[in-house]
């Protein structure tokens, strides 16, 4: 139980590749050896069973007897064969193997290396990148800020804002007050409430979206084919407006900031455009002021400002 251990014989890995190689050229020379005898027995055999049994004895290929051919044909092989084994193998044996492996190992290396070197520098590359693109989204969405979009529209109290491509309703305090607050603006709208208008308002930059691409506008007024596109022209604005219609209203209620709504305090059933519902779970209302009907307004109106939360 507590004896001497056994020593374990110690044969590092160069020594016993050494007995492999010596033990794989001894195969190959043994295997020489058997081919050699077992070609001198096959062309005996050959030649007897030509010359006394008879086997083929009227074949001949160009001039020569058959087993001649085979003979001649066989001696090549085993030649071949020796060939390989002692002339090619001693000049291209384990020194050469090696030499090999190691030069193939080196130039693997060598292009492990190169990828490595290349990847770092991609690597490097795409993070400056992601830099300069964090940094473009942080000032753009630092300008975004800073201007406060807001829409501007008249609804009835079930949301309807027009009719026929026009207005339901002519109150002039209300269209006042939309002129005083879009004075000096980018006002941005559909192509259908441009066209209800008679011509351009004065003193307001008109963007009109149209999915056309060769749609005719006056002169001044700027014609773009999406909403991100109009936002764009108005970028220089603090304070652009979207004016409508319905579609338009729709695709900026996720966008905007500030809704300036004039409450129409009736129920317009005939209308055929209505407003967007406006959730208080994400638009608080912050200023309020009622307008009273008179001869001048046939339905009394409350002007209602919304903040996005
Ligand atoms: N009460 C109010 O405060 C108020 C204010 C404004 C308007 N309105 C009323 O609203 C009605 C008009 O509204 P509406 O909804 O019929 O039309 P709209 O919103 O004024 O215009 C719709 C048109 O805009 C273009 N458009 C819409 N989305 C687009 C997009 N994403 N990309 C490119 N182009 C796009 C299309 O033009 P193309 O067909 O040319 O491609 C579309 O036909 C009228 O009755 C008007 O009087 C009321």
């Amino acid at each position: 139980m507590f004896g001497k251990k056994k020593p374990t014989p110690q044969i590092d890995k160069e020594q016993l590749a050494l007995i492999k190689y010596a033990e794989k050229r001894i195969k190959q020379k043994k295997r020489v050896y058997v081919h050699f005898v077992v070609f001198l027995i096959g062309s005996v055999i050959l030649i007897l069973a030509n010359t006394i049994l008879g086997i083929g004895k009227d074949i001949k290929i160009a001039g020569l007897d058959w087993f001649v051919i085979a003979i001649v044909l066989w001696l090549a092989l085993f030649i071949y064969h020796f060939v390989s084994v002692f002339i090619t193998h001693s000049f291209m044996g384990k020194d050469w193997e090696d030499q090999q492996r190691e030069a193939l190992v080196a130039k693997q290396q060598l292009r492990i290396e190169k990828l490595k070197q290349q990847f770092l520098k991609e690597e490097t590359e795409i993070a400056k990148t992601q830099a300069y693109n964090e940094t473009l989204e942080r000032s753009a969405s630092n300008q975004k800020k800073k201007s406060e979009l807001t829409i501007i529209v008249a609804a009835g109290e079930n949301n309807a804002i027009g009719k026929d491509n026009d207005l339901i309703w002519h109150l002039s305090d209300d269209l006042k007050r939309f002129k005083s607050l879009t004075n000096g603006h980018h006002i941005i709208m559909g192509r259908k409430t441009f066209e209800s208008f008679p011509k351009p308002l004065p003193n307001r930059i008109h963007i009109v979206i149209t999915r056309q691409e060769h749609y005719k506008v006056p002169d001044g007024v700027i014609v773009v084919n999406s909403m991100e596109d109009a936002l764009d022209a108005a970028r220089n604005d603090k304070q652009p407006f979207i004016i409508g219609g319905g579609e338009i209203y729709k695709q900026s209620m996720a966008l905007a900031d500030k809704i300036e709504i004039t409450r129409v305090h009736h129920s317009f059933e005939n209308a055929d455009t209505f407003f967007p519902e406006i959730d208080t779970s994400i638009w608080k209302e912050t200023k309020s002021e009622f307008h009273e009907k008179d001869e001048k307004h046939e339905f009394s109106f409350t002007f209602l400002t919304y903040m996005k939360k």
